[in-house]
């Protein structure tokens, strides 16, 4: 996920997560990519771009074989984010410990680091069949900037799931679905 809201230090309240450049948003869409009823998705990592104040860009980077301690409510997820920004992360991955990883690195850099074809979500793309070992992206409730929608285009395929304009957390749950086949 590409945010261009998200901020990018730990000095936000757990009270107050849409004011935080909606780290709500961004909490949400955790829950989406990795809880199911009684249990994590193992297999999935997920990583958003984040380009908020006063320290963009940072990225943080969800590993579902390692969580720990986390619980699917977004105050919770948001405190582990929290705790990790605080720690000013560097041009080196850094992590809690706990599964979450943080990166001074923008959306170019990133998609070098990642093996995979690159599909970026757009409602306006084409349909096509979802594959699991596929890079997806998607943009946050203000969807991509212009400068996100040149580099997608030349790096990936703009992919639809439809003509409903659905919520980032929404689109990672219909993938989500359609890949548990
Ligand atoms: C809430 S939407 C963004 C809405 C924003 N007003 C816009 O104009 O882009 C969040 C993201 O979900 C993805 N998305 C939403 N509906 C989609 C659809 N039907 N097909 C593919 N991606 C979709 C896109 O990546 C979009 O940037």
């Amino acid at each position: 996920m590409v945010t261009n809201l998200a901020q990018t230090d730990g000095d936000f309240s757990l009270n107050g997560l849409p004011n935080a450049g909606r780290m709500d948003v961004i909490c949400r869409c955790v829950n989406s990519a990795f809880w199911l009823s009684d249990n994590l998705r193992n297999d999935t990592v997920f990583y958003i771009v984040m380009r908020g104040a006063p320290n963009p860009p940072i990225t943080l980077k969800f590993v579902g074989e390692e969580l720990k301690r986390m619980s699917p409510d977004e105050r919770n997820i948001a405190s582990h984010i929290k705790n990790l920004l605080s720690t000013k992360p560097g041009k080196i991955w850094q992590t809690d410990g706990m599964g979450l990883y943080a990166k001074k690195i923008d959306l170019d850099g990133l998609l070098g680091e990642i093996k995979g074809e690159i599909i970026y979500l757009d409602k306006n793309g084409k349909i096509e069949e979802l594959k699991e070992d596929f890079v997806y992206v998607m943009g946050d409730n203000k969807g991509y900037s212009e400068k996100d929608i040149e580099l997608l285009s030349k790096k990936g395929k703009k992919v639809s799931l439809g003509k409903t304009e659905y919520l980032s957390s929404q689109c990672i749950t219909i993938i989500n679905y359609k890949l548990d086949g």
